[in-house]
């Protein structure tokens, strides 16, 4: 990406709300700053001032964070959707092949139960087919985008709702403004007893 002359790189791990990648970030983001010149940011499971500061000390110029943000006032998604994000912690989030063909995390609803998370043998069959895959797969695509652009800003029982693991963090509806603060005050903290730790006061 680099050599294409991009600006910088987003390196999504494998605790990442929504597409997630495969790697974790303790492994993803020195091996991205080992061979970048750009700079790399990161993206996944961040939802605590600590998680920021160890972030950083991987090496990552700067991070991207989606989940915390979804249930704030300013979010224009259904109440439904940011209620679930309070209500629901790291151990409800599954990974699903069906909306995409690619791996995406959502929330566990019943509706989620009851579809299944793996793709049935007809989209598998197509996905697999030389000739037809890349259409298959966008039709899935869409197909999928739409079911969960629907079930974020409108009232449904097909509850297919994006959110990554640090939902865990999310305890209220808040405000960005107030999540931001957390952040940093947190990190404050965390940084006083990572010295403390290291004995370094
Ligand atoms: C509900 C939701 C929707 C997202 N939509 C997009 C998107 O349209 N395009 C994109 O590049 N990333 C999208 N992401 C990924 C985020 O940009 C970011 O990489 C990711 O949320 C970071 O992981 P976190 O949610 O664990 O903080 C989305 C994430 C979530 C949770």
């Amino acid at each position: 990406m680099e050599g294409l002359g991009a600006d910088g790189i987003i390196a999504v791990n494998n605790g990442a709300g929504g597409h997630l990648g495969n790697i974790p970030a303790s492994v993803l983001v020195p091996a991205l700053k080992s061979v970048c010149k750009i700079p790399v940011i990161s993206a996944g499971g961040v939802g605590t001032g600590s998680g920021i500061l160890s972030m950083l000390a991987l090496g990552a110029d700067g991070l991207s964070i989606g989940t915390p943000f979804i249930a704030t006032k300013e979010s224009g998604v259904s109440d439904e959707y940011k209620k679930a994000c309070v209500d629901y912690s790291a151990e409800d989030i599954v990974v699903t092949t069906k909306l995409s063909g690619s791996r995406c995390t959502v929330l566990n609803t019943p509706y989620v139960k009851k579809i299944g998370t793996d793709q049935n043998i007809l989209e598998n069959l197509l996905s697999k087919n030389k000739q037809i895959k890349k259409y298959a797969k966008m039709l899935t695509y869409y197909k999928g985008m739409k079911a969960i652009e629907k079930a974020a800003f409108s009232a449904t029982y097909k509850n297919v709702w994006c959110a990554g693991t640090s939902v865990e963090f999310t305890n209220e509806i808040g405000t960005i403004k107030g999540i931001v603060d957390r952040f940093k005050s947190e990190m404050t903290e965390a940084e006083n007893n990572l010295l403390k730790t290291l004995g370094r006061v």
